[in-house]
């Protein structure tokens, strides 16, 4: 895994095997870094729209709580969502929070999209100064594909920042097999970390419950080994990804369908259906209406996640997967 990602993550400080700790997913990893980072009764700074499960992941068995910085319309995947972060940790100061980390999700689940460069060097510069580790769960980093006239929406690992912006012993990554190597079966994550102390805390204590089986370290092994294998399968799972962002988009046009059109990770899409709420029922409650909404969807053999379950600031907005045969995912849209 460490030359992997040596060779895919491009990180400023050559990774080696002390730098890797391996569970049984990268869900464990998360409650492993809150478990290790922080005390009870401690919070971590996170993004509003974010991965539905970390406030589970992190929260519910830790004593832990998370403040939210809100974006408003501005793009929180460039520079500017250092101030808001920055608004968030100095209002969660006063109001006697202690804040020990910074969350991120990136590429982000679920709007699919990769943080710039300045933005990651600002959020770092901002954890450097407020004494706060960064957590990155990177595990679509390999997911990120290539559209037409986007040609500068790229993934840069937190690995790959300048070195002297951060202490390097603040920065933790999560990887794993579930996304990018489509094997969320193996049940096999890692935290990768230059900080000994945070190492030897997750692996002699935290994790002590969340071993990893030695079948899934095996297949895992062998399929980072086969280089012509592992090289070949990223390449076309990111053009099939390509091709099918093109089509998503495509037939949500013709159906008019809104959807958000930046992003180019992951293997979901971000909608606005609000405009099929059930206009007398969002005027009582609109999270009502949206889950009634996805209700009636999945009634009609249509799964896709609420965005309540991300944090969306308002009802209406779903994530819908489109990783599908192209016969699918027309029928889902016309549906
Ligand atoms: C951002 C993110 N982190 C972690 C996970 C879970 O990873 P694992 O299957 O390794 O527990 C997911 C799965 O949806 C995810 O989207």
């Amino acid at each position: 895994m460490a030359s992997h990602m040596n060779e895919y993550f491009r990180p400023v400080r050559q990774l080696d095997a002390e730098n890797i700790t391996f569970a049984a997913g990268v869900t464990a990893l998360n409650e492993a870094c809150a478990l290790a980072l922080c005390d009870p009764g401690d919070a971590i700074l996170l993004g509003q729209y974010n991965y539905g499960a970390f406030p589970t992941d992190l929260v519910a068995r830790t004593g832990l709580s998370f403040v939210y910085a809100a974006f408003g319309d501005s793009d929180q995947f460039s520079e500017n969502c250092v101030k808001h972060f920055e608004a968030a940790y100095d209002q969660a100061r006063q109001n006697g929070v202690n804040i020990r980390a910074l969350l991120l999700c990136s590429p982000h689940n679920p709007l699919g999209r990769c943080y710039s460069q300045a933005a990651l060097r600002g959020l770092a510069k901002f954890c450097e100064k407020n004494d706060l580790h960064l957590i990155s769960d990177e595990i679509y980093a390999l997911t990120v594909y290539q559209r037409p006239r986007h040609a500068n929406e790229s993934f840069t690992s937190v690995l790959a920042i300048d070195e002297g912006i951060i202490d390097p012993d603040r920065v933790h990554v999560l990887y794993g097999f579930s996304k990018d190597y489509a094997a969320g079966g193996l049940r096999l994550g890692c935290v990768i970390s230059h900080n000994r102390a945070f190492t030897q805390a997750v692996r002699g204590g935290v994790c002590r419950f969340s071993s990893p089986s030695h079948f899934s370290m095996d297949i895992a092994t062998k399929m980072l080994e086969d280089r012509p294998f592992i090289i070949r399968f990223l390449q076309d799972s990111i053009e099939a990804l390509a091709r099918q962002r093109v089509l998503v988009e495509a037939l949500l046009d013709q159906s008019r369908i809104s959807h958000l059109k930046e992003g180019n990770a992951g293997l979901f899409i971000w909608l606005d259906l609000s405009e099929f709420l059930d206009p007398y029922q969002q005027l009582d409650d609109g999270w009502a209406a949206e889950a009634a909404l996805a209700a009636k969807l999945a009634a009609g053999g249509v799964v896709l996640s609420t965005g309540k379950r991300y944090q969306s600031p308002k009802p209406g907005n779903f994530r819908m997967i489109f990783s599908y045969d192209e016969g699918t995912l027309r029928e889902g849209i016309k549906r």
